[in-house]
């Protein structure tokens, strides 16, 4: 840790180690709720459960970013965070609207809007956080006076994620209106900015632990925020087959979404190559892992799963079915949890003391998540080719085609136990080390690096 500021980062990953947690527990309580009977009915019905796993996922997800951007922001810009303060109020304030959702939800308590559930007075404080944590960014950045392309990449990815959430802040009585706009935040967040907010942090981790020159990692990343703009806004329409809007919405929909991989093929590839060119000289081998194992997983999940269906033809019998579930999963995990922990996993040394190269349990805990997020991918695929069969194909019930796929569900639950084991590994692993805010006066990640170019890292012209 060069920053003392950058202390702030780990309360945050620790905030967001125990939401990881408690995600999982309640997927694990949606998953056997398939298999019934469900003692939990009266309780916990499968509504409340799975809106709570989805809403986890995103406040978890969102406090890893928030923390890794306070990780990265005062190296980047060579400087102490704007008000430490105001990051942690911001913190205990984003805490607790997430807490109180929970509960909310747990007493039926929610807007209703799949993934943005969140009640009024919740979606206000999201929307007060965010400014709060813009504001804190944009002061460091403005006073350090140094900005660079990876900042600006994931600062446009923040705050456009801001900005896009302001359409959920409205109610429409209107189902096709509501699901129109609804599309604006969650497709163009998950497709769209958040894939710059990724793209941020894949170009920070490769330039600092493959050496990778920073000027290459920064083109490319113009490249995926062109493609991602390019394929991303217009694919918004791969949701818009069936919602009750003019037919003309399909062909778009089919071309332009069909175009989305190219730009996580792209983030593979340049991923990929960094990390053949830097000789793996790094002592950090596990967030290597990450980042790397972050490229690549999105490609399969979002890149490859995401195009499995997303042609009108595919998507007319796979729409809302198990099928959906197994990209949602896939994706989201390769791209926004790998990402984060990623983060993590690079920090950690700095902040804990502990020695770089990685634990033995961090090891387990990437196999056994990446093995057992596979698992779940494969059942759910499974699960949903057989729901799509029996259910729209050969046009048996909803109930009575779930009681024939049982078998899936039963491979669902081995293998999210095994990705459960990975993941309490990895909190295990997080927590085992006190938190040690000791400075590091020597540039290390400079010192570390085992090839790439010094001088566009250090020159104060270009940067100035
Ligand atoms: C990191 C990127 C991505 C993430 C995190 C992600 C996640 C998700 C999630 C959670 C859903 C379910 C949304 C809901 O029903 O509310 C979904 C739906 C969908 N995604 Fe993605 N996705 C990503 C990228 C892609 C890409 C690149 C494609 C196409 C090439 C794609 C195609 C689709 C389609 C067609 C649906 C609708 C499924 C249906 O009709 O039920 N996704 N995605
Ligand atoms: C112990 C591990 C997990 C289990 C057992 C599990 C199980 C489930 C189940 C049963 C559902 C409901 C599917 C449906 O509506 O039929 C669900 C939804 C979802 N889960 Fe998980 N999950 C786990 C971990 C994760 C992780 C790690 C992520 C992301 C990083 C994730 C993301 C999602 C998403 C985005 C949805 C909504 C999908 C949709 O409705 O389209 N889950 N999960
Ligand atoms: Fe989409």
């Amino acid at each position: 840790m060069r920053y003392k500021s950058q202390s702030v980062a780990y309360w945050y990953f620790a905030a967001a180690m125990v939401l990881f947690g408690l995600q999982l527990v309640f997927g694990l309580l949606s998953a056997t709720k398939y298999l019934g009977p469900d003692p939990l009915i009266n309780l916990l019905p499968f509504d409340v459960t799975k809106v709570i796993h989805t809403n986890l996922l995103i406040v978890w997800v969102l406090t890893g970013f928030m923390g890794a951007t306070y990780w990265l922001v005062p190296e980047e810009s060579r400087t102490e965070i704007h008000s430490v303060k105001l990051a942690y109020i911001q913190l205990g304030l984003w805490l607790l609207m997430g807490v109180t959702a929970v509960i909310g939800y747990l007493f039926g308590y929610g807007a209703g809007n799949k993934l943005l559930e969140q009640p009024i007075p919740h979606k206000i404080t999201i929307v007060v956080v965010m400014l709060m944590f813009l504001y804190n960014v944009g002061m460091t950045i403005k006073k350090s006076g140094r900005f660079t392309t990876t900042e600006g990449v994931l600062l446009l990815g923040l705050g456009s994620a801001a900005l896009l959430y302001l359409p959920a802040l409205l109610h429409y009585s209107n189902y096709t209106v509501s699901i129109y706009y609804r599309w604006w935040t969650i497709h163009l967040w998950v497709e769209g900015v958040w894939e710059m907010i990724q793209g941020g942090f894949l170009a920070y981790l490769l330039i600092r632990l493959t050496g990778a020159d920073r000027e290459v990692m920064e083109k490319w990343l113009y490249v995926i925020v062109g493609l991602v703009f390019i394929a991303g806004i217009l694919g918004t329409a791969h949701h818009y087959y069936w919602v009750g809007v003019p037919a003309y919405w399909l062909p778009i929909g089919g071309i332009f979404s069909a175009l989305e991989p190219v730009a996580l093929v792209g983030m593979a590839i340049y991923a990929y190559s960094a990390l053949r060119r830097s000789g793996l000289a790094h002592p950090n081998k596990l967030a290597l892992h990450w980042t790397l194992g972050s490229a690549v997983f999105t490609l399969f999940g979002a890149g490859l799963l995401g195009f499995a269906h997303t042609f009108p033809s595919v998507n007319k019998w796979t729409h809302g079915t198990l099928i959906t579930a197994m990209h949602g999963h896939a994706a989201f995990y390769g791209a926004y949890a790998m990402i984060v922990l990623a983060m993590i996993v690079y920090a950690l040394p700095s902040i804990t003391g502990r020695k770089e190269g990685g634990s033995a349990a961090g090891y387990w805990s990437f196999w056994l998540q990446l093995g057992g997020m596979f698992g779940m991918t494969l059942s759910f695929a499974t699960a949903g080719i057989g729901q799509v069969y029996l259910e729209r194909i050969l046009g048996l019930g909803y109930l009575d085609t779930q009681l024939k796929i049982q078998v899936h569900f039963l491979m669902l639950i081995a293998t999210a136990s095994i990705f459960t084991v990975g993941v309490v590994l990895f909190i295990y692993d997080f927590f085992r080390h006190a938190p040690r805010f000791h400075l590091e006066p020597e540039d290390d990640d400079l010192k570390d690096r085992p090839t790439g170019n010094l001088r566009a890292e250090t020159d104060p012209v270009k940067y100035g």
